[in-house]
């Protein structure tokens, strides 16, 4: 069985989407057994405790330094005997230990085509403005092994997704997280847990995949 921990900062639907598809049998032999928040209160913590997953809210502001922060996560996900870490729609830096620790064991999601409309300041909405201000005909979203610096790990998974004359931001957001989001980071997750993931380098290299 895999064990998942997933860090959330929002509404949680990448985090639905993963419980979807365990639930649905995509996933097999994976379960949630950990959710962390970095703020109280957001309505992802309420999806999973639908679930009667655990859920525990780390915020960096309650540690007198980041140092601090970082032990605190190693220590729950080791407390919870996680092997891998799932970023999804986490907003807040997380340390060096916790990198170190969890070796290309954490993943995230990033909503643009990286290395495009990506790092520090590009997170929610904005990628999708600047993709749309910048006149590009593609954008979509990327899975990317997780390393200090923000959205530069090597990447796993990308899916296109292609920009309408009338698109918004917020339209654009929504067919970006229903078309590509929500359907790369579960397989990602499929990926990691049947071991088809080889990092050589900046590339991740994948195994061939037998199709259920
Ligand atoms: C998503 O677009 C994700 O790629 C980004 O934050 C957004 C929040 O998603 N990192 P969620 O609904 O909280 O999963």
């Amino acid at each position: 069985m895999l064990r998942i921990g997933v860090m959330v900062s929002g509404g949680g639907t990448n985090l639905q989407a993963i419980i979807d598809k365990i639930n649905n049998g995509y996933l097999e032999s994976c379960s949630i057994v950990t959710v962390v928040s970095s703020k109280e209160g957001v309505y992802a913590l309420e999806r999973a405790e639908k679930y009667n997953i655990p859920i525990e809210c780390i915020a960096k502001r309650d540690y007198c330094d980041f140092e601090e922060y970082d032990r605190a996560l190693v220590e729950h996900f080791n407390k919870y005997n996680v092997d891998l870490i799932v970023l999804a729609g986490f907003l807040s830096m997380i340390g060096e230990k916790l990198i170190e620790s969890y070796k290309n064991r954490i993943i995230n999601i990033h909503p643009s085509l990286i290395p495009s409309f990506c790092g520090k300041g590009n997170y929610g909405i904005i990628p999708h403005q600047k993709a749309i201000e910048y006149g590009v005909k593609v954008t979509g979203a990327t899975v990317h092994f997780v390393e200090p610096e923000y959205d530069s790990g090597p990447i796993i998974l990308q899916k296109a997704v292609y920009i309408r004359e009338d698109d918004t931001p917020q339209t654009l957001q929504k067919r970006v997280m229903e078309e590509a989001e929500w359907e790369i980071l579960p397989e990602a997750i499929k990926l990691f847990s049947k071991g088809k993931l080889y990092v050589e380098g900046r590339k991740v290299k994948i195994k061939a995949v037998t199709r259920n």
